[in-house]
């Protein structure tokens, strides 16, 4: 009995001297040693055997719409376990070996399981430092569009693009894929000559003749920001650090609008610390992509429906690029803390747009940001899905792209703000400085974080800790009661203008001339329920915008149209739906026309034509609002 508890005394003791001792190296190597959490969505065991690095070596094959290659891993086998542990899901599976002499090894796929595919199990030794998986990716998998080269924006070329997030890097490399896991990895990629191809990494400026392709990425990410791009791709700096990929008829209107792109990490950098992976780039993929933006490390992945002309949309870049810190940097350890990568960037995206454009452009997004929550709860309540209005989530058994909403952002930064309140800024700004610095290359649980609240900002005041409250915030659904409003001046007269508008006065006499497009929006979000068809047109003919140019502006007064059954503006709608797949848009559009039988039916006919261009993660959302079967639907 004594030995027994000896023995586990020393143990614990050596744990927790190891632990400290890890603090102390460097994020390579003392992140994949930290502990690890259960993850629900993984079928890893990585306290048993985890990897560190990835060597990919692949080559892309447009005509069999399939990746096939070799994932190279090297891996920790913590507990001198007889099997490593992998996620997969639709992957041709064609021969694992071990070691560097490449000893073929037995290996089993497990039962197939709903959206987390099946668990790849291999077996090893004690010994074994290396994995290596042959593979090839099926044309249907989940991760991956294929794009024609009609639906590109230069239309000569055939497209590839990546998302990973949430779970779907399995369906293009088996991996463990788990926000809690970190890897560094390198890769070889070969495409069809005269394309270029980019990764979540250290990536190339210009196409080469052989299609050849390496890549490095030294710092250790989580299997969800690996991503891949292959196209007629090309390159345009915007300072040394910072530059824009496009295709060709569209990089100069890319680079035009992501002009302060330079400043914007500047900004980021005095509020939070050093920007720590090297290059900063966005891509303009083309409009199916189903996201604004992927925060790809080193890459942020972005919609061309942010190319509004005119510079007004540019938030987003300031939100991927604040994922360089919260998300890429401190990682929520799994998707029930969601909210760490979300809340924190949108908290942090809105003090970036504060610094570049100043306070009252900052105030327009707080308050946009708020009716999204307002009206996100009201969604959630009305679907019976009350629970999904915490932060902290519990989606064990769910698709976690199921479960992962608006309340993240908009409830969780506004979770920030409200402490920032509390403590004053500079406080605040110190703590969270401190808090990504601290926590570099780490994945944080939702308890984690609170357990370094209270130790670094609450510290012993039970004043602050009851005002911030930050149990009923993480913990139950719904929003306190002293949470933060946000006003602002130019929303006000926004409301007035309305106002006078229902008043009688000419909408085009309306003093509207200096209004930018966070204004519009709200305009639009405040018409009244119930609109002519007189009102409707004089709207259109005062501002244009069926014809607007902003995806924004349209999509919110799409809204209206169904909505109103403005039938001038469903050519545009039709197109709109037919030429981008980003699912923000998409979603509130599909289901203002499910509220109506006739609306139904065009969704319908509309959806026909235009879900071969959607990516995965848009059309299982949209099959779902249309109750659409794909195999009935297309005979
Ligand atoms: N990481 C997200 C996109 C994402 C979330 C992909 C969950 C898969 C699962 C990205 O940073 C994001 O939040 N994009 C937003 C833009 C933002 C300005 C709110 C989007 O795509 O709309
Ligand atoms: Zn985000």
């Amino acid at each position: 009995m004594f030995r027994k508890s000896a023995f586990l005394f020393a143990t614990i003791i050596l744990f927790l001297a190891s632990c400290n001792n890890s603090e102390k190296q460097s994020p390579q190597k003392n992140s994949p040693m930290k502990n690890f959490f259960h993850d629900p969505h993984s079928f890893a065991i990585p306290s048993e055997a985890v990897i560190t690095h990835l060597s990919w070596d692949a080559h892309v094959d447009f005509e069999k719409k399939s990746i096939e290659g070799v994932a190279r891993y090297t891996i920790d086998n913590k507990s001198g376990t007889d099997r490593i542990l992998f996620d997969t899901r639709d992957l041709i599976i064609q021969k694992v070996t071990r070691g560097k002499d490449e000893k073929e090894t037995n290996f089993k796929l497990g039962e197939e399981k709903e959206f987390l595919g099946q668990a790849l199990t291999v077996s090893i030794t004690p010994e074994t430092k290396y994995v290596n998986i042959y593979y090839k990716s099926k044309p249907e998998a989940a991760a991956l569009q294929w794009l024609s080269p009609q639906q590109t924006a230069d239309k000569s070329y055939p497209y590839l693009f990546t998302q990973s997030q949430a779970i779907l890097a399995r369906t293009w490399i088996p991996i463990q894929d788990s926000p809690g896991i970190r890897f560094t990895y390198d890769a070889h990629v070969k495409v069809p000559a005269g394309l270029l191809s980019l990764m979540s990494a250290s990536n190339p400026q210009e196409e080469n003749e052989s299609g050849d392709y390496y890549y490095e990425m030294k710092q250790p990410i989580p299997a969800y920001l690996m991503a891949l791009v292959v196209g007629d791709i090309i390159f345009k700096p915007i300072d040394e650090r910072t530059g824009v990929y496009a295709e060709r008829s569209v990089i100069d209107a890319a680079h035009w609008e992501f002009e302060d792109m330079d400043d914007m990490l500047n900004a980021a950098e005095e509020l939070y610390g050093p920007y720590r992976w090297d290059r900063y780039d966005v891509i303009v993929l083309p409009p199916s992509f189903p996201f604004g933006g992927m925060e790809n490390p080193r890459l942020t992945f972005a919609t061309p429906t942010i190319l509004a002309g005119d510079r007004s949309l540019t938030s987003l870049i300031a939100h991927e690029m604040a994922h360089s810190w919260s998300g890429n940097l401190v990682t929520n350890a799994t998707w029930n803390d969601f909210w760490l990568n979300e809340g924190f960037t949108t908290y942090f995206e809105k003090r970036i747009m504060e610094k570049v454009y100043g306070a009252d452009y900052a105030k327009m997004l707080w308050a946009l940001s708020y009716q999204d929550l307002q009206s996100d709860l009201k969604d959630l309540k009305a679907e019976g899905r009350w629970n999904d209005t915490k932060l902290k989530l519990d989606l064990e058994g769910r698709n976690p792209d199921d479960g992962m909403t608006n309340i993240a952002y908009d409830k969780g930064s506004l979770f920030l703000l409200h402490i920032e309140r509390i403590t004053g800024r500079e406080r605040f700004d110190n703590f969270l400085k401190n808090y990504f610095n601290d926590n570099a290359f780490k994945s944080m649980t939702t308890e984690a974080f609170l357990e370094y609240l209270n130790e670094h900002l609450i510290k012993e005041d039970s004043m602050m800790a009851k005002r911030i409250n930050a149990e009923e915030w993480i913990y139950e659904p719904g929003l306190p009661k002293d949470h933060p409003v946000v006003k602002t001046d130019r929303f006000k007269k926004v409301e007035e203008s309305i106002q006078t508008w229902l008043g009688g006065t000419a909408a085009r006499d309306l003093p509207t001339s200096k209004w930018t497009t966070h204004e519009w929006l709200h305009f639009l979000r405040k018409m009244p329920e119930n609109l002519s068809k007189e009102q409707m047109s004089e709207l259109d003919q005062a501002f244009h915008f069926t014809d607007s140019g902003n995806s924004e502006i349209l999509a919110e007064w799409l809204q209206l149209a169904i909505r109103h059954h403005y039938e001038s503006a469903y050519p545009r709608l039709k197109s709109f739906l037919i030429h981008v797949g980003r699912r923000k848009f998409l979603k509130p559009l599909y289901e203002e026309l499910a509220k109506t039988p006739e609306g139904l039916k065009m969704a319908r006919e509309i959806y026909r034509e235009a879900r071969p261009n959607y990516h995965s993660v848009s059309y299982e959302t949209i099959d779902e609002i249309l109750d659409w079967e794909p195999s009935k639907s297309s005979s």
